[in-house]
């Protein structure tokens, strides 16, 4: 059932490839210039006026939900919030009739989220769900269902599903910018060459394991790490780290990487790892002098970047890994592939149940 892997986390890791090219599968017009999501009932008129997005998730969905802001906003223009499922209804939203709620959910039965979906749908609100389970409560209950089409997720530490939900968000906000004429024809085509390129270069991050695995015996040693990125790669590092503790129980802390020194850097000492996700281009400067920042404090810091930037950057950190060349606002489809892998060698080398992590449930069915 494992198919030849010790872990499903491993298997599943595995699977991304497949799973991106499944969610994206009969998706657009055969000349890539066009999402097309038949299945979806917003109509367009819904969907030029919609005044603001709301995407409300647990865990890693709500990751994937920082992600999907930023390609919506990028891509769109509408604003969107992020709201973690628990607390979304205690805050008393401000939700209209021209909101879209958009909940995440790979299992389709977090109770958080379900919960959610009815505080979206009492005040009016179109609910759209992102999710891994056709048949669940979330799908059933939601006016509209994006599907990833992930494949059953057995490991509690979400992988793939995290991965197609962001292709869901890419392929979704596409379909968005058509309609409201945000994108050029031009452009969209380029973003889905883009994201078709995604497999393939997952597979090339997957034939680089070795090096991942050698690096997360080094963190296994350590009590504490920290995650460092901006924009895309900071959504990035708050998956990787939710990753690592769950599974490996090695305390992170994932940060902004401008937010250090407002207080943090004072938990930087001699040795600890750092890593820096610093893949977006256009604050690839800024990330290099907080990476200065935590150097200077004797940290040791493990860079995640495309391969013209690893020279100039080993001037500044200890080592260097290179993703392949995407768009900003893909990146995360790619470098969160590297924090898995190192999540689950971490959790290997230390002898833990890497597939059923103490103290959690596959699935959170409780409030
Ligand atoms: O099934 P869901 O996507 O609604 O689950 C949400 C979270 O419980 C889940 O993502 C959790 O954070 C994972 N175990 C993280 O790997």
């Amino acid at each position: 059932e494992k198919g030849g892997f010790e872990h499903f986390m491993l298997k599943e890791i595995y699977e991304q490839p497949k799973a991106y090219r499944d969610t994206m599968l009969g998706r657009m017009n055969p000349e890539g210039t066009k999402v097309i999501l038949p299945e979806l009932k917003l109509t367009n008129e819904q969907i030029k006026n919609i005044k603001n997005i709301q995407i409300v998730a647990c865990g890693t969905a709500y990751n994937a939900g920082l992600v999907g802001r930023n390609l919506i906003e990028s891509l769109v223009r509408i604003p969107v919030e992020n709201d973690i499922a628990s607390e979304y209804r205690y805050r008393s939203p401000i939700v209209s009739p021209e909101t879209l709620v958009i909940v995440v959910s790979q299992s389709g039965e977090t109770a958080d989220t379900l919960a959610a979906l009815r505080e979206g749908h009492a005040n009016g609100a179109h609910v759209l769900a992102i999710t891994n389970v056709v048949g669940s409560s979330i799908a059933r209950e939601a006016d509209d269902v994006l599907v990833t089409l992930a494949g059953p997720e057995i490991a509690v530490a979400s992988t793939k599903a995290y991965t197609s939900q962001i292709i869901a968000f890419g392929l979704f906000a596409l379909y968005l910018a058509d309609v409201r004429g945000t994108q050029s024809e031009a452009e969209v085509a380029h973003i889905l060459a883009a994201m078709q390129s995604l497999p393939e270069q997952v597979e090339a991050i997957l034939e680089k394991k070795d090096a991942i695995k050698a690096y997360a015996e080094q963190i296994a040693k350590h009590d504490h790490l920290f995650y460092l990125g901006r924009g895309v790669d900071y959504a990035v590092a708050q998956e990787g780290s939710l990753k690592l503790k769950e599974i490996s129980y090695i305390h992170s802390e994932a940060y902004a990487a401008g937010e250090l020194k407002h207080g943090t850097l004072a938990l930087i000492e001699e040795g600890v790892p750092v890593i820096a996700l610093a893949t977006q281009e256009s604050v690839l400067e800024k990330t290099v002098s907080n990476i200065k920042e935590v150097k200077a404090r004797g940290a040791d810091v493990l860079a995640i970047t495309h391969e013209e930037h690893v020279t100039d950057l080993l001037k500044s950190v200890d080592q260097a890994f290179a993703i392949p060349k995407t768009l900003p606002m893909l990146t995360a489809a790619l470098s969160v592939v590297v924090l898995q892998l190192l999540a689950y060698y971490a959790s290997l080398a230390l002898g833990h149940d890497v597939d059923k992590p103490r103290n959690l449930a596959k699935s959170v069915t409780v409030e």
